[in-house]
């Protein structure tokens, strides 16, 4: 009797749930995690919750042990944005973004015949943005923090000092750009040292800088000692970032874009990111569409992806900017209406040129120096970061008197309408460089509701594949019912309006998908198959358990208790 009952009730079950929960298959824990690209950076934000911190407190130190453990894109030298999500519900965004110069002028990277100057918003000094990183965790800290800023920066100082053990991944990256650091810094800064794997690279200098943050907060860095060495390093590089550029930064809070797909609610970043508005019209453009029945990766699920994001792009790439400076008409870009007429010419049967969405003609660098951490607390509070230097190691601008790179972040403007970033990025007027405005970014940080509870953290490095990578991890947890380790490994594709073409993961994408899609007009990048993004994320189970989901791309790690 017994038997028939449960066989009765597995089966009302099977038949009334849409699928049955996932198995986790990433690191699971009770309480609180950290996700982020190096273990001791998730050790010590983990450490300072145990001590008692929240959520917002492992933040300012994992931020600022990342720029100790993995200096190739952790940084104070460079900007990022922050969601959170209270366990009472609160969301918000913070902007830490860097600015344009007080000097910087639209056409600063062009010419006398109105040509973009090849290298000078990539490398070197005249790259380098107005850093707002240590506004950005003085900031979270000040509204949300609870432990004492020496405290958080205890542990990181004595990283620094202690050093960090050099992984095969990080020898690789340092040989990568050894020819570059000597071409910006000379050949007698730290980073000419050829570092092997297993060395020990310590980080002095880096802690009295760090100390001076830890004792006087944001005046630490924006005013005095570091403010003059900071200055006058990059000046002295042929750059433009004065002490009054520095003294005058300020972060900012953002009303983060909120939207709903299906039964989750997405909470993500708002302008100067694209990332939020860009992922809320990819995934509303898919929305009718009953995905799941298509299954993961497949032609079909692939080319409503690649149709949505093209056009999401092509909105991106022309509407975006600084919203201090621009008016975006967000009201209209996230329309169900206006979003249905966009779709309007998409058929399964043909893919629509981007030619007949837009205009232009470009090459595509994807690249993974920017970073994303994952943070859960033992309250709820939840915390989603994507900081960044832009391109590896920035602007390759290392300084050895304060020890730490400089962001190139200065490339992410439009130099010119209709030619490309090192994204391949076609930007317009309204991402065109001004004094004081902030760069139009793809980073984002996202979190994720269900039935108005915390459901997943959530973020990647990747430039303009940001956006794409966030999406699809979201849609195969959801969509595909992956456990949220399946999701972050499982392979990835993208498509950004111009170049038209979609561009696969290496392994995953079979040959003969790759022909079905050819049959419909897809372009597809044949020559190289990157990887795309390097997804940290955390997801809260149906028991409230976390897990965790390290992008096994990288030396991604999740830590926890
Ligand atoms: O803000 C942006 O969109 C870029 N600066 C991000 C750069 C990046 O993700 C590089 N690494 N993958």
């Amino acid at each position: 009797m017994k038997k028939t009952f449960l066989f009765l009730f597995l089966l009302f079950a099977f038949v009334h749930c849409k699928k049955a929960p996932v198995l986790p298959t990433g690191l699971v824990t009770e309480e609180a995690m950290v996700v982020s690209a190096r273990k001791e950076a998730s050790q010590i934000g983990v450490e300072i919750m145990k001590k008692g911190g929240n959520a917002f407190d492992a933040m300012v130190a994992t931020e600022m042990a990342l720029v100790v453990a993995y200096p190739f894109a952790g940084n104070l030298g460079g900007g990022g944005f922050m969601v959170y999500r209270t366990a009472q519900g609160e969301v918000g965004g913070l902007d830490y973004r860097e600015k344009a110069p007080l000097a910087a002028h639209k056409n600063m990277y062009l010419d006398s015949l109105g040509n973009v100057i090849p290298g000078m918003s990539t490398t070197g000094g005249t790259a380098v943005g107005v850093p707002g990183t240590v506004a950005g965790i003085i900031a979270a800290h000040e509204k949300l923090g609870s432990l004492p800023l020496e405290t958080i920066f205890e542990p990181v100082i004595a990283l620094a000092k202690k050093g960090v053990v050099v992984t095969e991944n990080q020898e690789k990256r340092l040989a990568s750009q050894r020819e570059k650091f000597i071409a910006a810094n000379g050949d007698s800064t730290k980073f000419a040292t050829p570092f092997k794997k297993g060395d020990t690279i310590t980080y002095p200098v880096l802690a009295r800088t760090m100390g001076r943050i830890a004792a006087q907060g944001r005046d630490g860095f924006y005013k005095g000692e570091t403010a003059q060495k900071l200055a006058a390093f990059i000046q002295g590089h042929g750059g433009f970032v004065t002490e009054e550029d520095l003294e005058n930064y300020e972060a900012v809070w953002r009303s983060p874009i909120i939207f709903d797909y299906k039964d989750l609610r997405v909470i993500s970043m708002s302008p100067p990111s694209s990332g939020g508005v860009t992922m809320n019209q990819i995934m509303a453009m898919m929305e009718p569409y009953d995905i799941a029945a298509f299954g993961h990766n497949s032609p079909k699920t692939i080319q409503l992806f690649t149709e949505a994001s093209r056009r999401a792009y092509a909105d991106r790439n022309f509407f975006l900017g600084d919203p201090d400076f621009v008016d975006i008409p967000l009201d209209v870009l996230l329309s169900d209406g206006y979003l249905e007429q966009r779709m309007g010419d998409f058929s399964f049967e043909m893919a629509t040129p981007s030619a007949e969405v837009g205009h232009g003609q470009v090459d595509i660098v994807e690249s993974m120096e920017t970073t994303h951490y994952s943070i859960v607390d033992a309250q709820g509070n939840a915390v989603s970061v994507t900081t960044t230097l832009n391109g590896a190691y920035g602007s390759k601008l290392y300084s050895d008197e304060l020890g730490f790179f400089l962001n190139n972040e200065m490339d992410d403007f439009s130099s010119k309408p209709g030619v490309p970033n090192m994204f391949g990025l076609i930007g317009a007027e309204a991402n065109s460089i001004a004094p004081g405005k902030r760069m139009l970014s793809s980073m984002t940080p996202t979190i994720v509701e269900r039935d108005g509870q915390l459901w997943m953290v959530v973020g990647t490095p990747g430039g303009s594949t940001i956006i794409t990578a966030v999406a699809q991890t979201i849609l195969n947890a959801y969509e595909f019912n992956m456990s949220m380790q399946e999701a972050v490994n499982a392979p990835r594709f993208h498509h950004q309006w111009m170049p038209d073409m979609v561009i696969f993961e290496p392994e995953g994408f079979s040959e003969e998908l790759q022909d079905a899609l050819k049959e419909k007009g897809y372009l597809i990048n044949q020559d190289r198959t990157p990887i795309i993004g390097k997804v940290d994320a955390i997801k809260v189970l149906p028991n409230g358990q976390l897990e965790g989901g390290a992008d096994k791309r990288g030396d991604d790690a999740a830590v926890g208790y």
